[in-house]
């Protein structure tokens, strides 16, 4: 099954039934999320670091102090998308109630903006204690999902509320989230990314600075919103990206074969390639001697953007870059409309790449305009936060 590419992070507290939570993320993979594991020191005398890495298949980290040039406990609450914490031990409640960090997982909890659900699992006597109750409730009006424990039998002979639940009840109240989290499910995306590249003769071509880094950002951030996402990429060094179709292509007629016949069945197509406008007019075959290299004869390339945009759909969705080298905001607006008019866009990204900035960079800043000539005035931003402002456009644009 294809993963939604919503990733889920299942942190796992130190009481006996974390023998639960390995199949609880089997179950979660069935779903299609990513699981990364985080486990307590604690949990870990019930259940072994080892056993989660095989589960998940993913690298699991336990504590604060590993890894630390990747700030962990950052990328890690700002990558996931959801967080289910199972078990929740009685002790994990407390802390989380009074805000503390002292391990990874308090760490990403703190960090975290995701919505967060809490499957507590202990002794009835534990539950049923005033401190308990009163730091179930502080979460739950701070916005936590606080599954009710089951009732029957505890490890040993004892008989109340506080069991784990059963699994698919936790997955129930995963799948409630989700609408919130995958505002993409369903929907066809088709993104472009890099530079088309023409070439001359064998050794040399006609190119541009594209790194493909945002067309890459905008495929990652789509799959992680839930959508269906064909990435379409140019002469990029960056590696392919799991549970994301990816074709490669060179010259733009290649660009534009591929597109002609993806985007009739796709809901949008996100165009942030670069597109040379212009190829050698005659390739040669041959190596072209330096001697008889003082002219190139050019021929116009399509408009790849123009062709789609006429034989659009009403329900379909387009969205270009414009990249121009100047720093002037009412030129750069002037010129974005221009664009979006004459490539009949739904919307447009307008940036000022002069001076080496936004190619290849990891940040840009430019203007986004729509058909109703709003402009947003994007300020410097990371491109991965870009892709999440034109998406939340491209939503609203889809209906
Ligand atoms: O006209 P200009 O190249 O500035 O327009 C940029 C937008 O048009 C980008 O989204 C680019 O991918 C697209 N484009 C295209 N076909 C071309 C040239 C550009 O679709 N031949």
């Amino acid at each position: 099954m294809f993963p939604r590419g919503r990733k889920l992070l299942l942190g796992v507290a130190g009481g006996i039934s974390a023998y639960k939570s390995c199949d609880l993320l089997r179950r979660l993979q069935d779903e299609g999320f990513i699981v990364d594991v985080v486990p307590t020191q604690a949990s870990l005398n019930f259940v072994g670091k080892a056993t989660w890495e095989a589960l998940s298949g993913r690298k699991v980290i336990t504590d604060l102090w590993s890894e630390v040039e990747n700030v962990p406990h950052i990328s890690m609450a700002k990558e996931n998308n959801i967080i289910v914490i199972a078990p929740t031990t009685a002790d994990l409640l407390a802390k989380l109630a009074s805000g503390r960090a002292d391990d990874l997982l308090t760490n990403i909890v703190l960090a975290s903006t995701a919505p967060k659900i809490l499957v507590p699992a202990m002794h009835p006597e534990m539950w049923s204690n005033a401190a308990t109750i009163q730091n179930v409730k502080i979460l739950q009006d701070r916005g936590f999902t606080v599954i009710t424990p089951g009732e029957g039998r505890m490890t040993g002979s004892d008989f109340g509320v506080g069991r784990y639940p059963e699994t698919s009840n936790i997955i129930a109240e995963v799948n409630k989230h989700l609408p919130q989290l995958a505002d993409l499910l369903g929907r066809k995306i088709l993104i472009t990314a890099g530079g088309t590249r023409e070439p001359i003769d064998p050794i040399r071509f006609i190119g541009n600075r594209s790194s493909g880094k945002q067309g890459f950002a905008l495929a990652v951030a789509a799959a992680s919103r839930g959508a269906q996402v064909h990435l379409v990429t140019a002469n990029t060094d960056l590696p392919n990206v799991e549970g994301i179709t990816t074709t490669l292509v060179e010259t733009a007629e290649q660009m534009s074969a591929v597109l002609e016949l993806e985007f009739p069945h796709s809901d949008a197509l996100i165009m942030s390639a670069a597109v040379a406008d212009a190829k050698v007019a005659s390739y040669s075959e041959a190596k072209i001697r330096k001697e008889s290299l003082d002219r190139v004869d050019l021929a116009k390339n399509p408009d790849i953007l123009k062709l789609l945009s006429a034989n659009k759909k009403l329900n379909q969705v387009i969205i270009g870059f414009a990249a121009e080298t100047s720093e002037d905001l009412v030129m750069l607006e002037e010129s974005g409309r221009t664009k979006l008019a004459s490539k009949s866009l739904d919307l447009i990204y307008v940036n000022n790449v002069s001076n080496g900035a936004v190619f290849g960079s990891d940040f840009t800043q430019g203007l986004i305009i729509d058909r109703s000539m709003n402009v947003i005035k994007v300020p410097e931003i990371s491109k991965d936060t870009l892709s999440d402002i034109l998406l939340d456009q491209l939503v609203s644009k889809l209906g």
